[in-house]
Order: structure tokens, then sequence, then C-alpha cells
């Protein structure tokens, strides 16, 4: 039986409990990295290069690549774009090449380093990551990106819709406290999500800075059915890797 767990920040992700290389990471960042990621993959893009430095964004930029960059929530004065869902679906960015750096999600794909496999999800895509994860049928560790250190109410409720979802059957065992209380904190809010996330900090520091327009979209359940994989340093659509 193949086991899942959930780090709750980034951090935790070395003092995880799977053990060896032999299992699947799944990074997720709803407000908003993976949101913005999965919208951009369904779209076309081509490539998207994650970046921790935003220094090499600057190369990037005068390679041709479109820039998504975002710090405490705001959109970088060079960028093309701030980390902002509604933007990239408001715009034409078919076989784009894009560089993004944001202030967690990016920092958390780059501290996933044992995985097999680094796949990258949000509410946007979760049903078509449960059934890539399924088909992969390997151990799984959730890495939330959360705020600065940490915990993040949206990414942790995330990862407990996803054990729900597995650990309903003898595939996945989910038996590490951050599983328990994760699907926990997911039967709360289920039925009304968007509301029961509406009191997290990061929901509330978005519209306190006047970009929170994109936040709605970030918790529409399976709204983009793509599965990016980040693989050599790059985010592909994982049907097509
Ligand atoms: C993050 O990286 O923490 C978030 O994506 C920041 C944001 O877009 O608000």
């Amino acid at each position: 039986m193949s086991t899942i767990e959930v780090c709750l920040v980034p951090e935790l992700y070395q003092y995880r409990k799977t053990a060896g290389n032999n299992h699947i990471a799944v990074v997720v960042d709803i407000l908003r990295a993976t949101t913005t990621i999965v919208i951009a993959v369904a779209q076309g893009v081509q490539k998207i290069i994650p970046v921790t430095d935003m220094n090499k964004l600057s190369e990037f930029k005068k390679n041709g690549y479109l820039i998504v960059s975002e710090r405490d929530g705001l959109q970088s004065d060079f960028a093309d774009f701030g980390n902002s869902p509604l933007q990239l679906i408001n715009a034409n960015i078919k076989n784009a090449a894009i560089a993004i750096s944001t202030t967690n999600g990016t920092r958390a794909l780059s501290v996933v380093n044992a995985a097999d496999k680094i796949l990258i999800g949000a509410f946007v895509n979760i049903s078509a990551l449960c059934s890539t994860l399924r088909t992969l049928n390997q151990n799984i560790v959730i890495v939330c990106s959360g705020w600065k250190y940490r915990f993040s109410l949206e990414d942790t409720l995330f990862a407990g819709a996803v054990c729900e979802n597995l650990t309903g059957d003898n595939q996945f065992a989910g038996n590490d406290d951050s599983v328990i209380a994760s699907m926990e904190l997911w039967k709360q809010a289920k039925n009304d999500l968007l509301n029961y996330v509406s009191s997290s900090e990061h929901y509330q520091r978005l519209y306190s800075l006047g970009v929170g327009e994109s936040v709605p979209y970030c918790f529409e359940l399976d709204s983009y059915p793509v599965v990016p994989v980040l693989e050599g340093g790059t985010i592909l659509n994982y049907s097509h890797h």
C-alpha cells in the first residue's frame, strides 16, 4: 500500500517520514503560485521556468521570456504579470516561454530535491491530479508552500482534500498526524470553501493590497484539468512530457 504525508511548510520536507526517493512530491500554493502555474499550462504555454532569485529574471526577459513575478503579493516592477491567475486567464500566452518567481511557491519548488517526480497541485486541477497520483501509485509527499515559513490555511485545506480523495480505499495509507489534521480541516471547510477560507491571512492580505480579484478563481475545483510536472528545472504539462 502506498503512503501519503503532508509537510505543512516546505522546510519540513527535509524531516519527512517517507524514506528515500521513491515518492511523488505535490507542491501547492493555492494563493496563488500553483493556481497560476496550472492555468498557464492549461493555456498552452511552451514552458515555465521557476526562479527563486529575482535577479536572474532579467536574463530570461532578455531572452524573450514573459516574466511572472511577485513579492509580498504585489507585482514586481519589471514583470509582465504579477502572480495573478486572472491576468493569465485574460492574456494570450499560448506557446509562450514564462519565467516565474514568487514569495513562497517557487521556493517550495526548489526545496523538493529528493522526489522521483514533482507535480503541481491546486484546487483548479485537483481531480486530474488525484487521478494521475492513483495511476502512478507511488508514495506521496504533499508540500504546502505556506507564507514565509509559516502555516497556510488554504494550502492545508487542499492537502486535506487530496488526502480525503486518495485514502478512501486501500490504495493509499494516510496515518500521519498531518494527514489526519488536514482532512479534519477540509471536512470543516468543504461545503462552503470560499467563505471558510476568507478568514485566512493571505486571502485577507491580497484583498487589502487591492489584488484580490483572482482569489475566487483559486477555489474553483477542477476548472483547469491539467497536471503540470517540474522536470529538469522546467515545468511542462505532465500528459505531454
Ligand atoms: C506565494 O508565492 O506565496 C504566493 O504565490 C504569493 C502571491 O501570489 O500572493
